[in-house]
């Protein structure tokens, strides 16, 4: 289960559609070796469903939690090819994303089903890291702050203040993703700061950090912490930025 802290800061490793089940135990070995202590930074890593059992076996005994990438919203159902909250929670899974911007982009993932998804994972039990993020037509068309808006608004009219403990969000330009253009840290940081106005809770940043930006961004004021993709693969990076975050 995910070990829950005073949240001073959070690290979470999404690995998309990377990491089967030997590769995952390999990566959960050598990343309970480099990293034997988290130190009071939150440390989780995101697997594909089918490297969830390996990767809570793997790092039970640790401070790592594992959160899902993605959940349903209903308890069960005729939702073929879903995974429900409560399954998520059974076996152990601390958390989940929701409303990541490639779901929004290739599977129609909106505001409105980010939202849902958000509500009934905080339902069952689990912690949430919403994404929300603007594309780069909407940065160049000055519609970063409106779109925020819009994305943040679903979220917390789906999710009572009761519940918010529960919740995280992450911002994450989707021009940023996987891209290798990372945010400024002053403009991760004026983002932030405009979700923090709407909705307050921790906002993690996302988008290409890597161990050699890592301490820049999560020295930002309003950074609670990374969403990495790409550079949670490797344990060396991934450990490197978890390092960052402790000396933060
Ligand atoms: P990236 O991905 O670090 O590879 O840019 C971040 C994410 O998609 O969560």
């Amino acid at each position: 289960m995910y070990p829950r802290k005073i949240r001073a800061m959070l690290i979470a490793g999404n690995w998309k559609m990377h990491k089967g089940s030997s590769e995952t135990r390999e990566f959960c070995a050598a990343l309970r070796a480099r990293l034997p202590t988290t130190e009071g930074v939150d440390v989780v890593v995101c697997p594909a469903y089918t490297s969830l059992h390996d990767a809570l076996g793997m790092l039970a005994v640790t401070e790592i939690g594992v959160f899902a990438q993605n959940t349903h919203w209903e308890r069960e159902g005729a939702y073929t090819g879903e995974i429900s909250p409560a399954m998520l929670h059974e076996i152990g899974v601390g958390g989940t994303l929701v409303g990541h911007s490639e779901r929004r982009q290739y599977f129609g993932e909106t505001d409105e089903s980010t939202a849902r998804r958000a509500q009934g994972a905080i339902g069952a039990g689990l912690d949430v890291i919403a994404c929300v993020g603007e594309t780069e037509s909407e940065r160049e068309a000055g519609e970063t702050e409106s779109v925020l808006r819009r994305q943040i608004r679903a979220i917390a009219d789906a999710v009572s203040e009761d519940d918010r403990d529960r919740l995280l969000i992450a911002y994450e330009p989707v021009w940023a993703i996987g891209t290798g253009k990372t945010a400024t840290p002053d403009l991760a940081e004026e983002a932030h700061r405009v979700i923090k106005g709407l909705l307050e809770v921790p906002v993690l940043y996302g988008g290409s950090v890597k161990p050699d930006n890592a301490a820049e961004l999560l020295g930002q004021p309003s950074v609670d912490g990374a969403l990495v993709g790409g550079a949670s693969l490797e344990v060396e990076s991934f450990a490197a930025i978890c390092q960052a975050a402790i000396h933060s």
